[in-house]
């Protein structure tokens, strides 16, 4: 797994319980520089992590990206989510800034969607994608103190709740992380499955 976040390499590793697989980290394979994710979209940047990683390590490798689209920003801030408020940008400098600019946006326009885009790349050349996504409205002040990055103000209405006032088990029921892990594993399962017949 590109990441040298150890949440994310469990989360991942419980998704991909039922595969007879074993999932490592990147501080497995010891220090290396990281590559520049100079993609227009997620999938670009997820594909740009996967094959450099894998052409790097030897192995098969699955990599992510996500981020936040905010519809009356036309997207923004996108594949920016982490770097939104420009350089030394933390997840409070982010949603401050998220929050002057939807500042005068009423209610009814407020909506916005998380995307997650996980590509499987392995040194044959194979690749595999997959892609979850989470429907919200944006609140005009945070609500909860779990989760990471824009939870707080992410509102889903049919929970009445943001993912911040989630435990991660219920946040990946519902989050885009969630939904692409069970397609990418689904998607892994035929292939590995059809690696076997051949
Ligand atoms: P990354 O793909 O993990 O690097 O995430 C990119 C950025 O998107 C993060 O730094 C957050 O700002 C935002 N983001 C992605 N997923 C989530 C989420 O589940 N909750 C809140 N923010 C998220």
């Amino acid at each position: 797994m590109a990441s040298g976040n150890r949440g994310k390499v469990a989360e991942i590793a419980a998704a991909l319980a039922g595969l007879p697989v074993k999932v490592l980290a990147l501080g497995d394979f010891g220090p290396v520089a990281e590559p520049e994710e100079t993609g227009g979209t997620f999938e670009a940047n997820a594909r740009i992590k996967a094959a450099y990683y894998a052409d790097w390590t030897g192995k098969p490798c699955l990599a992510d990206d996500s981020g936040l689209e905010v519809d009356a920003l036309q997207g923004a801030p996108g594949v920016y989510s982490a770097r939104y408020a420009g350089p030394g940008a933390t997840d409070s400098l982010n949603n401050q800034k998220l929050l002057a600019q939807m500042a005068k946006v009423p209610d009814d326009k407020r909506t916005a969607r998380f995307r997650c885009v996980l590509v499987y790349s392995d040194p044959r050349g194979s690749e595999l994608t997959a892609e979850g996504t989470c429907e919200g409205i944006l609140l005009h002040t945070p609500r909860g103190a779990g989760g990471f990055g824009y939870d707080p103000l992410f509102y889903l209405p049919a929970l009445g709740k943001t993912l911040a006032e989630m435990p991660l088990t219920e946040k990946n029921k519902a989050s885009h992380r969630g939904q692409a892990l069970r397609n990418m594993a689904d998607k892994l399962a035929r292939y590995i499955h059809e690696d076997r017949r051949d």
